[in-house]
Parts: structure tokens; sequence; C-alpha cells
């Protein structure tokens, strides 16, 4: 089983063509590390060709579950541009909740399958026969809460071997320490605003009127990464890799907070 943190750099806009990041990311530049798996204690980076390697060899197997299925879109898309084979299982309790469902109903209507107001008793069944119905030496992705995970897990490994499983870590693997929050002065296109110690700058700018994306708002799926222009982040996240946070250029604003108690930040 491979647990990995991703994705975390999203330079498409939503409605732009979103996802299609394995295959351009490792065109422009296969060395650029996309992503990081977990290894051991730590978490060994993954580099654009990797990945989009390894995306290449799904061919069937995405399950995801939940509001919002951030890390499997990327997957998903790159797979339909390139005409590759697989399934992506879709578990909510209702449409309202299954945020892109109709982005899915739009792009891949062949490859989704949609599991809404399932009972718990009757996902085992369907996991089951997700997986069964993979070719030999397909892999399986999932996100979703941990019960689910684990599951899905379950049968995954059974079916398709431990190496075959991904799972993504929806949870930041530890909350910082607020206690110590200082106020910081954010600059963004031109004002400047005081972001109070029990505020996140995710909020403030927001509230201000910027429109700043954000899906988890737990520093863990790269939604809401903005560029540092100038200051120091005090990086609180679970998404950026270790050459992202060294560089100072990046931060994800919903968590990470500063060093220096001014920040001058721009959209990503
Ligand atoms: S990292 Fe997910 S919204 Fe900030």
């Amino acid at each position: 089983m491979q647990e990995m943190s991703m994705p975390l750099v999203l330079p498409e806009t939503f409605t732009g063509s979103l996802g299609d990041l394995p295959g351009r990311q490792a065109s422009a530049d296969p060395g650029r590390v996309t992503f990081s798996v977990r290894s051991g204690a730590g978490w060994t980076d993954v580099t654009a060709a990797t990945f989009a390697a390894d995306v290449a060899a799904l061919a069937k197997g995405l399950i995801a579950a939940g509001i919002g299925i951030t890390p499997m879109l990327s997957m998903a898309r790159w797979l339909h541009v390139h005409g590759r084979p697989f399934d992506l299982h879709y578990f909510a309790r209702s449409a309202g909740e299954a945020a892109f469902l109709p982005l899915l109903q739009d792009r891949c209507p062949e490859a989704l399958h949609v599991h809404l107001g399932l009972p718990r008793s009757e996902q085992d069944a369907v996991v089951r026969a997700a997986v069964a119905a993979a070719p030999s030496g397909s892999h399986a992705f999932v996100c979703g809460p941990e019960g689910f995970m684990d599951k899905v897990e379950a049968v995954a490994c059974e079916a398709l071997g431990p190496e075959h499983f991904h799972r993504e870590s929806f949870q930041a693997s530890e909350s910082a320490d607020q206690s110590g929050n200082r106020p910081i002065e954010v600059t963004f296109e031109g004002a400047t605003y005081v972001v109070p110690a029990d505020r996140t700058i995710l909020q403030v700018l927001n509230q201000a009127g910027a429109d700043i994306a954000s899906s988890c708002s737990e520093g863990i799926c790269g939604t809401c990464i903005m560029t540092v222009l100038a200051g120091v982040p005090e990086h609180r996240d679970n998404v950026l890799t270790k050459a992202e946070r060294a560089s100072g250029e990046l931060m994800t604003v919903c968590v990470s907070r500063a060093q220096t108690p001014k920040l001058t930040l721009d959209y990503y």
C-alpha cells in the first residue's frame, strides 16, 4: 500500500483544464516533483515523469468517496484525455454532496459509476465488484473517509496485491499548535490586511473580496496555494514538497502562517 500526499500544485483553474497535470508536467518538466509518497517515517518525492508512467499503468480502478474527490480528478482527466480505460466509482450520500459530479458526468460519463445514498452495509459488495472487474495488473486509488479507505484497502489489496493499492491521506497528519499564533500583515493586490491570530490568511483575503479557491482547508489538497512575493512563510501544510518549502515561493494559505511579521502574496 502506498500513502500519497497530492496533488500539491494545480496551475489550472477548475473551470480550465483542471486535472491534466500528469501529462503536462511530465512533458514540460519530467524531473519536477509532483507529489510525495509515504516512505517509512518520511516522504519520498515522485517526479512528473514517474507519476505519468504510473497513471498510464492504472488502466482501471479509481475509487472515491465524499464531497470532494480532488485527488482523483487529475488522474481521471489524464486517463480520459489519453484514451485509457478506467472506472471511477464515486460514492456520496446525495448528488448535492458530490461536488464534482456535474464535471465528471460531462467529461467522462462512460467511466463514471455513481453510488448515491448507498447504505454502508451495501458498499462492500459494490467495492468488491469494482475491484473484481479490474483487469490483472490494474491499480486502485482511493480517497475519502478513513473507514471507507480501510474497507477498499482490504478488498483491493486482497484482489490486486498491496503494491497496486494507493490511498490518499485526506486528513492532516497533525494539527499545528495554534497557541503561539501572532497576527500577520498580508499585502495582496496592493491592499494590506491584518490576519488576526485566530483567523487564516485564506479567510481574511476571501472576506475582503479575493477569489482564492480552497477545498480541504487542512493543508492537504494544495488548492489554496499562493505565490509568496515577500516575507517568509511558516509552513503548516502536508502538501508542499521539501523543495517548495525551502524555496519560500509558495504557501498554502488555509493553514500556514508567517515567520516574518509581513507577507506579500499573489495568486498562484
Ligand atoms: S491545502 Fe487544501 S485548501 Fe489549502
